[in-house]
């Protein structure tokens, strides 16, 4: 479609708040042009599939594909077909920056489903707050960011740690060790951890991190030895999940006395080093595959018919699954022509669905997700055993470790007391 004078100003006044301003932004001057004309809608696909965290990641991408797959084989959203754009952003936050820009910018995609780690979120951020598109982030993440331009799918630290960490001392003690990768996200949830510690009389006798990729856990595993604690609170990351696993095995630990708690291991690293590595410790998450539902069944199912049957889900792929459905809700209710990130985070507030965890809801007030936190312990056969499902679905609370702070319009700030 040519862009006439006449086309352009009506397609500016139809903008909305989104046109506010003097001139109208490029996405709504093209918005009919770019996902409308065609009968297609364009988003960018942005999972590693090579690096460190890739181990994870690979599978990120084939949820969401899979999800975008049915949500076309279905008829699409009305009449208009998903058309992915799929980049490999390497595990690196500089890398996911460059494609970033290149999805919105260039790709002219109207929304970004991606990232894994908090340091590729945050290196996404800039670019996409610029460029005022919409990221999709579907993991569980330390909280304590507020931003427009992004949809938060995976827990925050309430979700995951509010009931874990007090079964955690009833069931085991009151020794902590924590172990993570050296980036935000396990300083802050080890923040988080920190805070319910201290509330219900518990102590921290060793607080460490490794780097990103690190695979040589003898030191952290004889201090382990050494100070005995009672639980070891692990948010270490990718690759390293697997290396950490089974050297504390090798090194004839007994997760029985001194298991390990971990936010971050997965169906998906334990498919890496083995059940047996991985069993007897525990995992709090919102989804586990074991998990009973129609909608779980159907999902699993889906999943290992089109990516193998030795695939397995996880709670970040799952997440990456129902936000495609959500943003396939929120693109269902604007018309066609008025189809641009602003309209897209509009209409997604407050939508609910069945997700196979259980049904989820994107807050209208802080763009993060209700979800049903599980604790559960790791199998030898490489799957959980679920052993303590809420019996309601949590609100976020990303702010839940800064009470003073506050999201508004500017960002964070200080409340006024
Ligand atoms: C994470 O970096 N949010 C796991």
């Amino acid at each position: 479609m040519k862009l006439t004078r006449r086309r352009f100003l009506q397609t500016s006044a139809g903008g909305g708040a989104f046109l506010a301003g003097a001139m109208p932004h490029i996405w709504s001057k093209n918005s009919d042009l770019v996902w409308a004309a065609g009968g297609e809608i364009k988003v960018g696909v942005l999972f590693s599939l090579t690096g460190t965290t890739a181990i994870i990641e690979e599978s990120l991408n084939k949820a969401t594909i899979l999800a975008i797959e049915e949500i076309n084989a279905a008829g699409g959203i009305n009449g208009m077909k998903i058309v992915p754009v799929i980049e490999d952003p390497a595990s690196d936050p500089a890398t996911f920056a460059e494609k970033a820009r290149k999805l919105v910018a260039g790709d002219k995609c109207v929304s970004v489903f991606g990232s894994y780690t908090s340091a590729s979120r945050k290196a996404v951020l800039p670019v996409v707050e610029k460029q005022k598109n919409l990221y999709w982030y579907p993991t569980l993440y330390e909280g304590r960011e507020c931003s427009k331009n992004v949809i938060y799918t995976g827990a925050v630290p309430n979700q995951q740690q509010d009931e874990f960490i007090p079964w955690l001392i009833k069931n085991f003690g009151k020794k902590f060790s924590m172990i993570g990768s050296n980036y935000i996200y396990p300083k802050e949830e080890n923040n988080y951890c920190r805070k319910l510690l201290e509330k219900y009389g518990a102590e921290v006798v060793n607080e460490e991190y490794v780097p990103l990729g690190h695979s040589e856990f003898s030191s952290v595993i004889n201090k382990f030895r050494q100070q005995q604690p009672n639980v070891i609170f692990s948010t270490v990351v990718g690759d390293s999940v697997v290396a950490l696993h089974r050297q504390y095995k090798a090194a004839g630990l007994d997760p029985a006395k001194m298991p390990m708690a971990s936010l971050t291991t997965s169906e998906n690293e334990i498919a890496a080093m083995g059940g047996e590595a991985a069993a007897g410790h525990f995992t709090s998450a919102p989804y586990f595959e074991v998990h009973k539902s129609p909608e779980n069944e159907k999902f699993v199912a889906a999943y290992k018919k089109r990516w193998g049957a030795d695939k397995v889900t996880h709670f970040v792929s799952e997440a990456c699954y129902f936000q495609t459905y959500m943003f396939k809700q929120a693109v269902g209710k604007i018309g066609k022509g008025d189809i641009t990130p602003n309209t897209i985070r509009e209409a997604v507030k407050g939508v609910e669905m069945i997700a196979p965890q259980g049904k989820v809801r994107l807050d209208g007030e802080n763009l993060h997700t209700w979800l049903w936190p599980k604790i559960a312990q790791a199998k030898s056969n490489g799957q959980f055993e679920i052993i303590v499902q809420s019996k309601e679905w949590l609100k976020p609370d990303p702010y839940a470790a800064y009470p003073n702070q506050v999201c508004t319009e500017k960002g964070l700030v200080e409340k006024k007391v």
